[in-house]
């Protein structure tokens, strides 16, 4: 029997792609070398090509949490690889594998309508499956890392796939080990676990007051609907206006400067975080610095939610920088602390 292997067929190339719809800020990009990637099995050659011609490569997702150049040379690797399978399922747990270019809220809508409950409250927000571990999106009180059983990867380093269980995932507020190691790791398949025993997360403010009066025992399609209609009120619509989210991380300082800061600002907003910390509300910080619909050239702050900066339309991500060093500038100098970028600068 022939047992020879059949090669996959090589990654579709497309040369000076812009990329203005791949990014979720509308910026106008051209990457130099743009490769489709449909399969995991596409990387290990074209990664070893690239690099045996010296050419520097990045992956990109759905571009819903990056800040793209003008000009991208080398490889941008347009991760696509779709596909989604129940693998196993026990009296506990059911196991789903789905493929790292799988849009994220098309997966969180397919998961309710199958009955695999637990990404409500992680409704609308943009992007794909494979870049969702990495920044460990998080909203309305869950995170997504709680629910990987393991991730698979191919590791430029070692030019060999891996699979990542959670725990060596390292996930943590906006972070994990993806994140960590920068241009690493293509993450190709996440596999999710959704426990049987289903419980609704209520305890952010601005969903419990959703089901305060009217229902204290929403489902999980409730919770859905009601995450979807909050987002749509507070966050603006890419399709709409061009933005990548929350363009801050919320930023955790000592016990000790909060309590300092709390005598002067008696409003801070903040939640508990650690033992010893805290997590300040980085959009009050900024609102307070009075950005909120504060516009500037092309590029500007969103109306509704101060932590958010727009692109009205031919912003450039110098545009956009400057914009957020004025920011960081005038926070610091109002509260002493400091903010640090969310998105990914490419
Ligand atoms: N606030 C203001 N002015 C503003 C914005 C916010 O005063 O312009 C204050 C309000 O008191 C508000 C509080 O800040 O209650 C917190 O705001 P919000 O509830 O909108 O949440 P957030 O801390 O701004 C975080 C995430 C969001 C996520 C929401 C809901 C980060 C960096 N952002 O935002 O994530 O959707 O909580 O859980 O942690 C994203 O990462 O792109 C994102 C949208």
């Amino acid at each position: 029997m022939n047992s020879a292997k059949i090669a996959p067929s090589p990654a579709k190339l497309i040369l000076n792609m812009g990329l203005k719809h791949r990014n979720t800020f509308g910026l106008d990009s051209t990457a130099e070398l743009a490769y489709d990637i449909t399969s995991p099995d596409q990387l290990p050659t074209l990664i070893k090509e690239l690099e045996e011609k010296k050419l520097g490569w990045r992956a990109l997702g759905g571009g819903s949490n990056v800040i793209l150049p003008e000009y991208l040379p080398g490889a941008t690797l347009l991760i696509n690889i779709l596909g989604q399978e129940v693998l196993k399922s026990d009296a506990q747990t059911t196991y789903l594998s789905v493929g790292a270019g799988v849009d994220w809220h098309d997966l969180v809508t397919w998961t309710l309508e199958h009955e695999l409950l637990g990404l409500e409250n992680l409704a609308l927000i943009p992007g794909t499956v494979g870049a969702a571990p990495i920044q460990n999106i998080g909203a309305y009180g869950v995170e997504v890392g709680k629910y990987i059983e393991y991730i698979e990867a191919f590791d430029s380093k070692t030019h060999a796939f891996v699979t990542l269980p959670q725990d060596a995932c390292q996930f943590a507020y906006r972070d994990s080990y993806f994140k960590q190691n920068p241009n690493r790791f293509i993450v190709t398949k996440v596999v999710f676990k959704f426990p049987k025993v289903w419980q609704a997360r209520l305890q952010y403010a601005d969903l419990a007051k959703q089901f305060k009066d009217t229902n204290s025992n929403p489902s999980a399609r409730q919770i859905f609907d009601a995450v979807c209609a909050i987002r749509s009120q507070k966050l603006p619509d890419p399709k709409v206006i061009g933005n990548a989210g929350s363009f801050f991380q919320n930023p955790i300082i000592s016990d000790t400067q909060y309590e300092l800061l709390m005598k002067q600002f008696p409003e801070l907003v903040s939640y508990p975080d650690v033992a010893g910390k805290r997590k300040l509300a980085a959009g009050w910080l900024i609102d307070q610095c009075g950005f909120k619909g504060k516009r500037i050239g092309p590029v500007g702050v969103y109306e509704k939610q101060a932590l958010v900066l727009v692109n009205h339309g031919g912003g450039t991500s110098t545009d956009i920088l400057n914009l957020a060093k004025n920011i960081q500038e005038e926070v610091l100098g109002k509260f002493s602390v400091r903010l640090e970028i969310e998105p990914n600068i490419l």
